[in-house]
């Protein structure tokens, strides 16, 4: 691990040589929208989902889990809330190199963790349009799919499920049959403002496609404040944490890497910024 550590920090720092001060300097923020005149949506008239512990068990919901399970994400939530507050973004793309590294995973855990502060309103959104699979994660079946909420065929009641008071989780039922036009429109732009708008959610995260799959993500970057790579130990390569790092720090603010499925406890720290397996 201190290896890859090492051999990342490097490349950060060829990176950084090679590009001068720009790469560390964060992006200007997002003009952020006027709030809904009327006050805000009722999130109470959403449907409400429990989590059973049995799905989380089969989920790797650790946040839910409690304990040592939920302690890293717990880490990766603090962590993530104060870049953000003091940054003053709320929305937040979680993508990786490839398939698989664990990202709907992540995502959700750390809204759960986030929507665990009860003065936080959290939106999760599933963004993955061609393989959607948070609906799965939490074992809800919506009605209509997100996409079709960004292409105005659908409301956002009809493809949200609530979870507590505090986190809304927006679903698909089906993969999209145009992801990339879909999330690169004008019209999904606004249709989001829209959303964050009406239903003022404190913090929005967006679980995406792998980088490396597909360009769906490279016309909607520009649409968020920050990302997260996550990468999977023993199986995302270096050069392909270096080359998606690299081209998601043109797009937007990189908070960092998160290290997923290590194997691995460091057991001088206690607490590690990865997701145990
Ligand atoms: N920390 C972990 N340890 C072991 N397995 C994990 C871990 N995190 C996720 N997984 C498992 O890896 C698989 C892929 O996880 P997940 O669906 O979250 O990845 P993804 O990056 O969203 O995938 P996709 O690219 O298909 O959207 C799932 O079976 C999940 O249970
Ligand atoms: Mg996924």
């Amino acid at each position: 691990m201190e290896k890859l550590e090492a051999a990342l920090a490097k490349a950060r720092e060829a990176r950084k040589a090679s590009l001068g001060d720009d790469i560390a300097a964060p992006l200007a923020p997002r003009q952020s929208e006027p709030r809904a005149a009327q006050g805000g949506a009722d999130w109470s008239a959403l449907p409400e989902l429990s989590i059973t512990t049995e799905q989380a068990r089969s989920g790797r919901l650790g946040s839910l889990l409690g304990g040592k399970d939920a302690t890293p994400y717990d880490m990766l939530r603090s962590r993530t809330i104060r870049l953000m507050k003091d940054a003053g973004w709320k929305r937040l793309a979680v993508t990786s190199p490839n398939a698989a590294c664990g990202k709907t995973t992540v995502s959700l855990n750390l809204a759960l963790s986030l929507a665990r502060q009860r003065d936080l309103r959290v939106m999760l959104i599933d963004l993955d349009l061609r393989r959607p699979a948070l609906h799965k994660l939490i074992g809800y079946q919506p009605a209509r799919s997100f996409h079709e909420v960004l292409e105005e065929k659908a409301n956002v009641v009809e493809a949200c499920v609530r979870v507590g008071t505090n986190l809304i989780i927006a679903t698909n039922a089906t993969p999209s049959r145009h992801p990339a036009e879909v999330l690169h429109s004008d019209r999904s732009r606004e249709v989001l403002k829209a959303i964050e708008a009406a239903w003022q959610p404190d913090i929005m995260i967006f679980d995406m496609s792998p980088m490396l799959a597909s360009d769906d993500n490279v016309g909607f970057l520009g649409n968020v404040d920050c990302s997260l790579l996550v990468v999977a130990a023993e199986s995302t390569t270096l050069p392909n944490i270096d080359v998606c790092e690299k081209e998601l720090a043109q797009l937007t603010n990189v908070l960092g890497v998160v290290l997923n499925k290590c194997r691995y406890e460091d057991p001088s720290a206690g607490y590690g910024y990865e997701a145990y397996e």
